[in-house]
């Protein structure tokens, strides 16, 4: 019953929350020179916290997931289910393609884990675990990142998401495509590990 005037402003209201790109924000103020030009250049947590400032990538992490997460939860509360998973989809592409970056943005898995938290806690909180599982036995963000968003419409399905499928699989498409280097990188056996030899 929602006009498509309606679903367009939070698609608009969406994409502004996403495309914020806290993490050349947030090392620009706190001093740890250009992001885009230390070691991946991506905008994200991961290169965050390349540059060695864990509290920096934390913040990152957190704001990026954040906005996201608002964007939901703004649009579920005035505008109900569908402008809420508008929302989220438009935050994520907002980070990807922001507008403010030449729509040169970052590779959306602290967004995307942000708005599947808004959208389903159980389903996010699964999607975080499988993150997390994936970098503990790889030591590799990006690894993660593609295993987490493939488990993603997995963990929809068994926990009775199934509203959320045809989302997960555009943000799993979207996920892999922003990570299209990194995974030429994975193929060829040099995608940098944390923590590893140094
Ligand atoms: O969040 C992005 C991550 O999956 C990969 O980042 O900097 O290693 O390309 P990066």
């Amino acid at each position: 019953e929602h006009s498509a005037l309606v679903l367009a402003l939070w698609a608009l209201i969406g994409y502004l929350f996403g495309s914020v790109p806290f993490g050349v924000l947030i090392s620009r103020v706190m001093n740890l020179g250009d992001l885009r030009a230390i070691g991946s250049g991506n905008i994200g947590a991961t290169n965050v916290l390349r540059t060695g400032n864990k509290t920096a990538a934390l913040l990152t992490l957190l704001l990026d997931g954040g906005k996201a997460a608002v964007a939901v939860l703004l649009a579920r509360a005035m505008a109900g289910e569908d402008a809420a998973q508008l929302a989220g989809l438009m935050a994520f592409l907002g980070h990807c393609f922001p507008i403010w970056l030449r729509f040169k943005g970052g590779k959306g898995v602290a967004t995307f884990i942000g708005l599947i938290l808004a959208l389903n806690w159980a389903v996010g909180l699964a999607v975080c675990a499988t993150w997390l599982l994936a970098f503990a036995i790889w030591r590799i963000s990006s690894l993660a990142a593609v295993a987490a968003a493939s488990a993603s419409t997995v963990w929809m399905a068994a926990l009775g998401a199934h509203q959320l499928l045809l989302l997960g699989i555009a943000l799993t498409v979207l996920v892999f495509f922003t990570h299209r280097a990194n995974i030429d990188r994975l193929r060829a056996g040099t995608e940098p590990k944390f923590g590893g030899k140094k």
